[in-house]
């Protein structure tokens, strides 16, 4: 049985209780919802690989508080220390060198000398991490290649029995995961996400180079198994074709919309849930098409997303 946790004190302190011991939360953030882990016990953070079936150990997120505790755990660079003044709290991830006896189970690093880490701005996650008082590994709480969860509901629906609890924050604001960074020597984008690459370049004072994730990938096997729906997917529609259930975005109408005045903040905030609205609606070997969005802000995010969702698989 996997309980769900009022947003109070009562709550929380609930959460806080079920970590301790070991087991898994899942917990509101500004992008999505998490599937929280004592990131150093090796047990629990095998258990999160285990829960969202995972096929193999990619690293994983530690959420902490504030800049404090992450120095405690990782060495924090020039370009990374202005990085994270300006976007912490907030969805910015940091790739930093790991401090030797940090006490970070290996399998969240999956074995690298480097540690990912991100100081969430949600109030709940926040009082979350206190409360708890460590490190939390937390990936995306969708089983792999599952849309991320930006609701308690969505949650439920892929992980119910597999973890202790979540903790109930209502939707998540941001809407996409944190754009994940690379700071020093040089920058490099590994990740688009809720902060714009734009913003970034103009508070570094130079630009980012793209790898990782961020990079052109070099097959579509490398898209396929992220953020699918169960429909096929086609990017850049200006009208439905015959069956198809069009998402719509500014002056382009469809039965959904990620928003209807072309806002790309709106847009990111209700993605993944139009993801799975229009995935209803198609029904079963049902088909999905996305008006063009502009790849800017963090529209290039949402682009980057959708590529993911339409990719042959
Ligand atoms: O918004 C988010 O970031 C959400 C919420 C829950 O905070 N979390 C999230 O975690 O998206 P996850 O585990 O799905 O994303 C992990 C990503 C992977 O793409 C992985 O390649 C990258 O972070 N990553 C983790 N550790 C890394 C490292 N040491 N070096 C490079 N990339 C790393
Ligand atoms: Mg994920």
């Amino acid at each position: 049985m996997t309980r769900t946790l009022a947003a109070d004190d009562a709550g929380i302190a609930e959460a806080a209780r079920l970590l301790a011991a070991g087991d898994l939360v899942a917990f509101p953030t500004e992008t999505v919802y998490g599937l929280g882990g004592d990131a150093r016990d090796d047990r629990t953070v095998a258990r999160i690989y285990e829960a969202k079936g995972r096929p193999s150990f990619n690293p994983l997120i530690v959420h902490l508080p504030d800049l404090e505790a992450v120095e405690r755990i990782a060495e924090v660079g020039p370009k990374a220390r202005a990085l994270a003044q300006t976007f912490w709290p907030g969805p910015l991830t940091l790739v930093l060198p790991l401090r030797a006896r940090a006490g970070i189970s290996p399998l969240v690093t999956a074995g690298l000398d480097s540690v990912a880490v991100r100081v969430p701005a949600h109030p709940l996650a926040q009082r979350l991490l206190r409360a708890f008082g460590g490190p939390l590994a937390a990936p995306s709480a969708n089983p792999s290649g599952r849309v991320s969860p930006t609701r308690a509901e969505h949650v439920l629906d892929g992980l119910a029995g597999r973890i202790a609890a979540v903790l109930d924050g209502g939707p998540c604001a941001v809407g996409l995961e944190s754009t994940i960074v690379l700071a020093d020597p040089d920058p490099v984008l590994l990740r688009p996400g809720g902060v714009p690459a734009e913003a970034l370049e103009s508070a570094l004072g130079q630009p980012l180079a793209l790898g990782g994730d961020a990079g052109r990938p070099t097959s579509p096997g490398q898209l396929a198994s992220h953020y699918a729906p169960e429909a096929a997917l086609r990017l850049g529609a200006t009208t439905a074709r015959d069956g198809e259930i069009l998402v719509g975005f500014g002056p382009v109408e469809g039965a959904l919309s990620l928003s209807p005045k072309g806002d790309l903040v709106e847009a990111a905030a209700c993605l993944f849930q139009m993801l799975r609205e229009a995935d209803r609606l198609a029904g079963p070997g049902g088909r999905i098409a996305f008006a063009p969005v502009p790849e800017t802000g963090l529209g290039r995010a949402i682009n980057d997303r959708l590529r993911r969702a339409a990719a042959p698989r």
